[in-house]
């Protein structure tokens, strides 16, 4: 069964369940700044599940389009993607857990639609806690269906019962609707790996289980003060990872050996004159990386290559790619090749990539010439060292930093004439280099910064002493809806309802004075989001659905902030010279926006 196939009977089968079947929404946020792209194929969904009447109806599925680059240094093993399908089906206050788990059992097993065996079929539901009880009934619902096809479930086996951290979804730590949710795995068959623990489980992560849909059922509503009510709509929210399915329909091992990929691999394999075997780690990087790019240029509201906010993830994901070409020894420009592969195999659904497809290849042409001048002055560099004599671990290392020359096109070059690197003096030099900047690339990910210049550091801590200065000054409604920082200045939009008055500025502006004349030190912690929330940090605006155990970095300002960020920050707020508010102005109904400078 071919991926897209299997997208299609996921529609069709919820279709005939009574559900609209709704287009993808924009990988690319609408009317939300605070996360640069769709994460899961809730997000979109997020003012219906509160209670706004979708035009759709009741019950609806799609095929959302999402990407998650938190792990983009990952992609390269066996198992992670910055951009995948999520395949959804919801209930907006109008089925919920018996009609739910039943229908994605029969999907599942029924021989019309996927036909796996029930036995390979393993649950998870929540445990229960002091905020809500264990779900007795829906390990009631999955007893019932797997005894109807004589398949023994047992709790503490087949069912199995986990805490919040993994049997529960909702905003973390914020208030808005949330609720336990059971998880469904696959039995790979494989032998369990006891490095993982003596006893294999649906979350032991040896590989043997792997999680395919996810239902979870909003009925809890949680309050400011962190007490669950129950919700007056009573939601279903799932979620099916379209390549995991693939894999297990397809029996293959992973999701690179899937029919999503293998096109792509082949003609990267064309291309670069290498196989895949020996190679898969730069093969699944560009693979991965091509396909995320070409689906974010090609949406609706595509984004391009550039310094900035998606367009620098993009930049970023494009840059990977060719590097791992060039190693492969692709010497040309060939990123728009592979976008025309996956152009070809998802515009049947996803018809605005082959709209956009002139677009998406000038794009991917222009960003790897580019990129490609910069690899080629590192070349005439290394060139230059060449003829001075031997090449260090230190030269190598700043032709990485300096041009994003690759160490292992460094080495093969030199290899040709007789030279090696010192690789661990290269790792010495990285290691150094990343501490230096770790916090600070994790900074322009996630917190839309141009770069991490010394300027835009010093703005992205004043945007904390303001954020924080707005809730004394103004009230603790005040929330950051968006945040961008260039050398120059920062600007940040909260919520509040009326223009600030000139008295209300300068306060502002005096108590974000006087926190930088205290010298405050900044501090960063790894908490989890609950423990963070309990020390009543803000800013959770970030993972709004990330899981309640996720740790997260929590940046303190002395005493005057506590925020979720993350990073890069100063060490003292002393460094920040004077602060000023240039110009306060709305921005959207209920959302001002500040602009602001440090001097001196
Ligand atoms: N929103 C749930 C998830 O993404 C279904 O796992």
């Amino acid at each position: 069964m071919t991926t897209n196939e299997i997208r299609q009977k996921f529609l069709d089968f919820f279709q005939e369940k009574g559900h609209t079947i709704i287009p993808s929404a924009s990988v690319v946020p609408e009317n939300d700044p605070t996360v640069l792209f769709t994460t899961a194929g809730m997000h979109p969904l997020v003012p219906y599940l509160q209670g706004q009447p979708h035009p759709g109806g009741k019950s609806l599925a799609d095929a959302q389009k999402c990407v998650r680059t938190d792990d983009i240094e990952e992609v390269g093993d066996s198992r992670h993607l910055t951009f995948f399908e999520m395949l959804g089906n919801w209930s907006l206050g109008d089925y919920f857990k018996r009609e739910s788990i039943a229908w994605s059992f029969e999907f599942l097993t029924d021989k019309k639609w996927l036909g796996i065996d029930p036995s390979k079929i393993y649950v998870t539901v929540f445990e229960g806690d002091a905020d809500a009880p264990q779900d007795e009934e829906s390990i009631g619902i999955w007893q019932g269906l797997f005894e109807v096809v004589g398949v023994i479930a047992n709790v503490g086996e087949r069912i199995r019962v986990y805490p919040k951290k993994k049997n529960w979804w909702g905003p973390a730590g914020q208030t808005g609707p949330c609720g336990p949710d059971t998880e469904i795995f696959y039995d790979t068959g494989k032998t369990h790996d006891p490095a993982f623990g003596d006893v294999c489980h649906q979350n032991c992560d040896c590989g043997k289980f792997v999680e395919i849909w996810n239902n979870v059922f909003m009925q809890y509503e949680k309050q400011a003060d962190g007490t669950f009510t129950s919700l007056a709509q009573k939601n279903v929210d799932t979620g099916m990872g379209l390549e995991r399915v693939a894999a297990m329909m397809q029996g293959v091992d992973t999701i690179f050996e899937t029919d999503a990929f293998t096109p792509a691999l082949e003609k990267i394999s064309i291309l670069s004159g290498k196989t895949y075997a020996g190679n898969e780690r730069a093969f699944r990087i560009i693979a991965d990386h091509v396909r995320a790019a070409t689906c974010i240029i090609g949406d609706a509201r595509g984004v391009v290559p550039s310094n900035v906010g998606q367009g620098y993830i993009v930049r970023r994901l494009l840059r990977r790619a060719i590097r791992e070409g060039r190693r492969l020894g692709i010497l040309e420009p060939f990123t728009y090749l592979i976008a025309e592969v996956y152009v070809g195999e998802l515009s049947g659904h996803y018809t605005e990539l082959a709209q956009n497809l002139a677009k998406i290849i000038e794009e991917l042409k222009k960003e790897e010439e580019k990129f490609g001048k910069t690899l080629e002055k590192g070349m005439k560099e290394l060139e230059k060292m060449v003829s001075r004599g031997m090449i260090t671990g230190e030269d190598a290392f700043f032709l990485f930093s300096s041009y994003g020359f690759p160490l292992e096109l460094s080495e093969e070059i030199l290899r040709e004439k007789g030279q090696s690197i010192d690789r661990s003096v290269f790792q010495a030099e990285f290691k150094k280099h990343q501490d230096l900047s770790r916090s600070a690339s994790a900074g322009s990910f996630k917190g839309g910064m141009a770069d991490h210049s010394v300027e835009t550091t010093r703005l992205h801590t004043a945007t904390h002493l303001l954020h924080q200065a707005l809730r004394t000054i103004l009230g603790d409604h005040v929330a950051q809806k968006g945040s961008n920082i260039t050398a120059e200045r920062l600007r940040f939009d909260f919520s509040h309802a009326q223009k600030m008055t000139p008295e209300e500025i300068m306060k502002v502006e005096e108590l974000v004075n006087s926190a930088i004349k205290r010298d405050l030190s900044i501090k960063c912690e790894q908490l989890t989001v609950d423990e963070a929330k309990t020390r009543g940090a803000i800013g959770l605006f970030e993972d709004k659905y990330a899981k309640l155990g996720d740790k997260v970095n929590v940046y303190s300002v002395g005493d005057f902030s506590r925020e979720i960020c993350g990073g890069p920050h100063v060490e003292h707020t002393g460094e920040l010279g004077s602060f000023k508010i240039q110009k306060e102005e709305a921005v959207s109904a209920g959302v001002r926006r500040i602009k602001a400078t440090v001097t001196g």
